[in-house]
């Protein structure tokens, strides 16, 4: 070990013991990468023009992206001050998680659920308190209600989750909802929203004006293709969000970034049509796969979930094999990112023979 290796510098414990997040595994120029929920499709030209006439970088960006926030507010009908915009919505995250919980309280959360709930925690000196998917592999919001205790501050809500793609319904958070305290900040993470096609799912907007603890998060990294350059937003009340500024790096979402959100709600319609191509294309492929044998619960996001449990490793190595580079969760499953159709072609022509040799007692095998 060198002098390079080893500290005597008093770190947080907790955090020297956090695993570092683990980025989907870059796949080279042959493979397919379908490993992190991207967008498969090339940025627009107009997007790209507006990235590129964004040239005073010597001077720092507007600190809170005001013209973005306006464009959103519009959209969304509220206020400029209900809408707040990070680098990225996991950065969001992690203020609001700063804002409302430390040392002593708890965040409540669905698991397993987006790899970086749990690190966002340890960093605020929270603690987690994850209550299991349901065997269907969608949240129990029964058992989610039933853990809320005084030490809770937060509950995080992912719907389409990450990695399963299964939704909370309407009915179900109205019901979550109308249980949980409500001095008690509810987040409920929509990154995939746009490719939610159940019409019973929950949409966060339409619900903010009856709620004083609902903060709502999206992105412009899945549906609108702009991953690479870092922009999410909060919609919520007004103090929330503040607190959530006041924890925020200031700065960090930059003028390429904001002006290339504002192109791509210019560019709506074509981009929304993108993401119904890539719909459509996860319907036909979780078809396929339930024909094949497969059970996958039924995809919302831009990714399916394979239940593989042991076979895990076994399953990603094979199609890692034939280019087509995949997440995978040791011993729990597989997340397949809907990528591009040859990708798709590729992965069913192989499914077929991989759910064959499950064995008969697996979750990802339909039984009968
Ligand atoms: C459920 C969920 N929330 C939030 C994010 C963060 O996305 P971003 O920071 O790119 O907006 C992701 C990214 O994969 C996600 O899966």
């Amino acid at each position: 070990m060198s002098l390079f290796d080893r500290t005597t510098v008093r770190l947080r414990p907790e955090i020297v013991a956090l695993a570092a997040y683990k980025q989907g595994k870059p796949a080279d120029a042959s493979a397919y990468k379908l490993t992190s929920n991207e967008n498969p499709f090339d940025p627009l030209p107009g997007v790209i023009a507006a990235v590129r006439a964004e040239t005073s970088f010597n001077r720092y960006p507007d600190a809170s992206a005001l013209s973005l926030r306006e464009r959103l507010a519009g959209q969304y009908g509220v206020d400029a001050n209900q809408v707040h915009v990070g680098s990225g919505s996991v950065a969001l995250l992690a203020q609001l998680i700063l804002a409302a919980a430390g040392p002593g309280d708890t965040v409540l959360y669905s698991w397993r659920s987006f790899e970086a709930y749990p690190s966002l925690v340890s960093v605020a000196g929270a603690t987690s308190v994850c209550i299991p998917n349901r065997p269907d592999h969608g949240h129990d919001l029964l058992k989610m209600a039933d853990a809320i205790d005084e030490d809770t501050r937060v509950v995080i809500v992912c719907s389409p989750n990450n990695p399963t793609g299964t939704v909370v319904s309407h009915d179900e958070f109205e019901a979550f909802m109308a249980v949980v305290p409500s001095n008690l900040l509810v987040i409920l993470d929509e990154a995939y929203t746009e490719f939610v096609t159940e019409a019973n799912a929950v949409s966060g907007p339409g619900l903010l004006s009856r709620y004083s603890n609902l903060v709502v998060l999206r992105t412009f990294s899945k549906a609108y293709g702009l991953a690479g350059l870092r922009v999410g937003y909060a919609l919520g009340p007004v103090a929330i969000l503040n607190a959530a500024r006041s924890t925020a790096i200031p700065l960090s979402v930059t003028a390429q970034a904001a002006a290339a959100a504002i192109a791509s709600l210019d560019a709506e319609t074509e981009l929304l049509e993108r993401v119904r191509i890539i719909a459509a294309r996860r319907d036909a492929t979780w078809h396929e796969l339930t024909r094949q044998g497969w059970m996958v619960p039924r995809p919302q996001g831009n990714f399916l979930w394979l239940p593989t449990e042991s076979a895990t490793a076994q399953i990603a190595d094979t199609l890692g094999a034939a280019g087509l580079v995949v997440r995978s969760f040791v011993n729990e499953g597989i997340r397949i990112s809907i990528g591009e159709e040859r990708a798709m072609a590729t992965l069913l022509g192989m499914t077929a023979d991989l759910v064959d040799a499950l064995g008969s007692d697996s979750p990802a095998r339909q039984i009968g």
